[in-house]
């Protein structure tokens, strides 16, 4: 079926059995400060906290080959030169072998009886990864080969380290101890931190300038001291610096041999930053302290096989939180394994770094972040109680929102445009989810501030009600929100008539006193009526709770007079008030955003229904929904990016999964759980396998996009790992479509699923408590449950009440 990999369930990974995928096929090590992308043949690169500040390891993007930097090893086995990972020599192995698990990757080459097999890492608690090796001889006879570690190192800031050549070639520097490579460029100046590459076993030599190992004409598939067979113990004086360690191994037959490389990434206080040297007097070096710390730490076998082990229980005991029992494969392992996982990368990267984020384009996003909470509150509670903080930490005292910041410095920047106006609404969404999740509504008496007045103490309900504020107040012609540079669509720029090539869409000049309006926005802030009144309600305020139903009424008849088109809602007025999204245009003449959140904004009815019903007809694809049809077929200054991009691609007429998402909701909100699978089940990675070579990325995790059919090659993904579509899926399935949904007042048991379903169980783990849950499905149908059996007693409706005594809960649930 796939012919490049398979999933291996019970381990939690997905294996991949050819180097050659359509496309490099990409994991991440690391969950707390440290960092790194690698791929199925160990490319990739590593960073502490923020992948543009502070890049440990040098990668070249959109290289030739694609993918072509990482954590290489060499192999020399007499002649023969080969990388257990296949690149960079990409020398025929006799097998070859790579799983993706959570948080590490295990690459295994095999070539003339020679198997190496490497465990790639960041052990909990530590700023440093382990590359694991094991050689083994499987041969009769025996064996006499050398081994290498090779990092390139980068100069830390990324963008620098790519453009500033005339500083940078003469600025790198490196020291060199038994076993140990330290990077400690711009060390004697303001930097207080260093990387290194260290070995555990002793080395046959080693080298640190790129010239010397590589060569200036060579390339990493021949470098130079390995085709010669020796490093030269070089020490790199500017240029490139990079760590290389050569081992030099005998191996008798059946014998292996286990030895570890470090990569890390260490800091010393200022105070503390030299300690004196031993070559000449008054020499002072980088005080090594903090490295020889881990190295201790992690210096045997045994200690590496209990960090390893750390891991994996860190997170079986995370997925242990929400899982499920079900028939359907692709569902299981996409809840149970793979779609919280990638959840948890959104929430530590963002859109940051991977394939296709470059790690020095974008940092956290402001609304990005917010929904990525949505899929991880239960996960991380404490971790998204901060990031929430964070991120209304960014919020300025006028309800706007810096798109986004820098992990490393938390300070907002513009540098992708500003005046998003559906910024504010998504963090009633994420403060709901987290109250929901916790109960802890402490964080809202938390003081964020605003960042143009540090001085105002805004507390975060400040903050939420500001964001609010923020919508009622910017309103149109037609009482709709006033669409600002974009929504959620970052390229449908209503205001932004760009003409000048090269220029940011979003950035480009208000045409002033811009007028555009979204209903999409109207939709969403109904939703977030709805959550504020929900946090109004848990902290006592029924006045206030009051209100916010009374906003989400005006803005629904709002929506309804002017937000309908007669068989969809409508998507936007641009800023001469003509429609978009509309039967009237000649192309985009329906959008899907709109369907999606007026429904998720309260329209249940008619209208809800045939939104729907007109989704499924002009937009549905066996790939998923498209986001609009008809494609654009030329760019329209008045509309923006979105007419940028070719039909078919991106938001003109992809299918951007992110918001195929909001219409799985949307059906099951309807009681439509026939209809909710089919769509969940048209853009599950897992479901992908099917066709591959079409497909082309990961088929482990949501990709941003699929071409949709007007596109050239339909049916391709794109920009996989770090999208919304993580934490929206998360939510169709695990509290729309399974239906647990986590209220302020206990687990709500509300499933909406295919009438062929028979049943399912759910463990979930929930203030304190585990609930084992069993939905009987006897009748055939998709919703509602009426009664709930609670440790064997009955209990009218579906909600299951906080604080019942024992720790573990049994529940029955019935549909019918
Ligand atoms: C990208 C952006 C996200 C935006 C979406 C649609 O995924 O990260 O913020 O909402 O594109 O344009
Ligand atoms: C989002 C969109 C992309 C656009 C970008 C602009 O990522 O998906 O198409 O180029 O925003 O900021």
């Amino acid at each position: 079926m796939n012919p490049y990999g398979h999933f291996d369930d019970a381990a939690r990974e997905y294996v991949i059995t050819r180097p050659d995928t359509p496309l490099p096929w990409i994991n991440y090590l690391g969950c707390e400060d440290y960092f790194g992308i690698i791929s199925n043949t160990a490319g990739g690169y590593s960073f502490y906290r923020d992948a543009r500040l502070r890049r440990l390891t040098r990668y070249r993007y959109n290289d030739v080959p694609l993918d072509s930097n990482g954590r290489y090893l060499y192999i020399r086995d007499n002649d023969a030169v080969w990388n257990p990972g296949w690149k960079p020599t990409r020398a025929k192995l006799d097998r070859y072998e790579c799983r993706h698990g959570l948080g590490y990757t295990q690459i295994t080459g095999e070539k003339n009886g020679i198997e190496v097999v490497v465990r790639y890492f960041v052990p909990l608690g530590q700023t440093c990864e382990v590359w694991e090796v094991r050689v083994s001889n499987r041969g009769s006879s025996t064996k006499t080969i050398k081994l290498w570690g090779f990092v390139e190192w980068c100069l830390w800031e990324a963008m620098d380290d790519a453009a500033n050549f005339q500083r940078n070639y003469s600025v790198g520097e490196v020291e060199v101890e038994p076993q140990a490579i330290y990077h400690v460029t711009e060390y004697r100046e303001r930097r207080n931190h260093f990387a290194y590459f260290t070995s555990s076993v002793p080395t046959a030599g080693f080298d640190s300038s790129r010239n010397a190992f590589v060569g200036v004409h060579e390339g990493l598939d021949t470098p130079k001291a390995v085709m010669a067979g020796q490093c030269t113990n070089s020490i790199a004086h500017g240029w490139q610096p990079i760590a290389a360690h050569q081992i030099n191994l005998e191996l008798k037959p059946g014998q292996e041999q286990r030895l570890h490389f470090l990569l890390g990434y260490a800091e010393n206080p200022q105070d503390r930053k030299f300690v004196p040297g031993w070559v000449r007097p008054g020499q002072l070096v980088a005080n090594k302290a903090p490295a020889d710390k881990v190295r201790e730490l992690l210096k045997d076998s045994s200690a590496i096989d209990e960090a390893f082990a750390a891991l994996r229980a860190y997170w079986a005991d995370l997925l242990s939180i929400y899982s499920v029992e079900v028939d359907d494969p692709h569902v299981r392992r996409m809840v149970n394994v793979w779609n919280q996982y990638q959840c948890m990368t959104t929430l530590n990267l963002s859109r940051s770094a991977s394939g296709f984020e470059s790690g020095i384009g974008r940092g956290m996003g402001y609304r990005d972040s917010n929904q990525d909470l949505l899929g991880v509150v239960h996960l991380q509670p404490a971790r998204s109680r901060q990031r929430i903080l964070d991120l209304a930490a960014t919020q300025l005292s006028d309800g706007t929102c810096f798109h986004q910041y820098q992990p490393l410095t938390k300070k907002g920047n513009r540098d992708a445009g500003s005046g998003f106006n559906d910024d504010p609404l998504w963090l009633p969404l994420s403060v709901y989810a987290y109250l929901s999740e916790t109960g802890d509504t402490s964080i809202l008496t938390e003081r964020c501030g605003y960042p143009d007045k540090p001085q105002t103490p805004a507390t975060l309900m400040d903050h939420l009600q500001l964001s609010m504020q923020y919508t009622l107040a910017n309103r149109g012609p037609h009482s709709l929100p006033l669409i600002g540079h974009a929504d959620w669509n970052d390229c449908l720029n209503l205001n932004c008539f760009s003409t000048t090539p090269g220029e940011s869409f979003q950035c480009a000049g208000d045409i002033g006193g811009s007028s555009a309006e979204s209903v999409m926005i109207a939709g969403l802030f109904c939703a977030a009526c709805d959550r504020m009144t929900g946090i109004y309600e848990m902290i006592n305020q029924p006045g206030k709770a009051a209100a916010f139903q009374a906003h989400k009424r005006d803005m629904l008849k709002t929506i309804e007079q002017h937000g309908w088109d007669g068989d969809w809602f409508l998507r936007a007025y641009d800023a001469h008030g003509n429609k978009v999204g509309s039967a009237q245009c000649e192309e985009g003449k329906i959008y899907i955003e709109s369907q999606g959140w007026c429904v998720l904004g309260g329209f249940r009815d008619e209208k809800a229904s045939l939104a729907l019903a007109s989704t499924k007809k002009h937009l549905a694809t066996p790939n998923g929904i498209v986001l609009l049809q008809p494609a654009y077929s030329t760019y329209h200054v008045e509309l923006g990016e979105v007419t940028s991009y070719p039909p078919g691609y991106k938001e003109n007429a992809g299918i951007f999964t992110h918001n195929n998402t909001w219409i799985q909701c949307a059906e099951a909100l309807m009681g439509n759980g026939d209809q909710a699978m089919a769509y969940y089940l048209a853009i599950c990675p897992s479901k992908k396998q099917e066709q591959i070579d079409i497909y082309r990325c990961e088929p482990y995790v949501y990709s941003q996009m699929t071409a949709g059919p007007d596109a050239a090659t339909p049916g391709e993904a794109k920009n996989s790992w770090l999208t919304g579509t993580a934490a929206w899926s998360f939510v169709a399935i695990s509290q729309y479509i399974l239906g647990i949904i986590p209220s302020p007042n206990g687990l709500v048991v509300d499933p909406c699923i295919p009438s062929s379903w028979k049943g399912f169980k759910i463990q979930r783990k929930f203030r304190g408590k585990t609930y084992k849950i069993e939905v009987k499905n006897p009748s055939g149908k998709s919703r509602g449950v009426k009664r709930l059996i609670i440790d064997g007693k009955e209990t009218r409706g579906n909600r299951i009440p906080l604080n019942l005594g024992a720790d573990i809960v049994n529940v029955v649930a019935e549909i019918g």
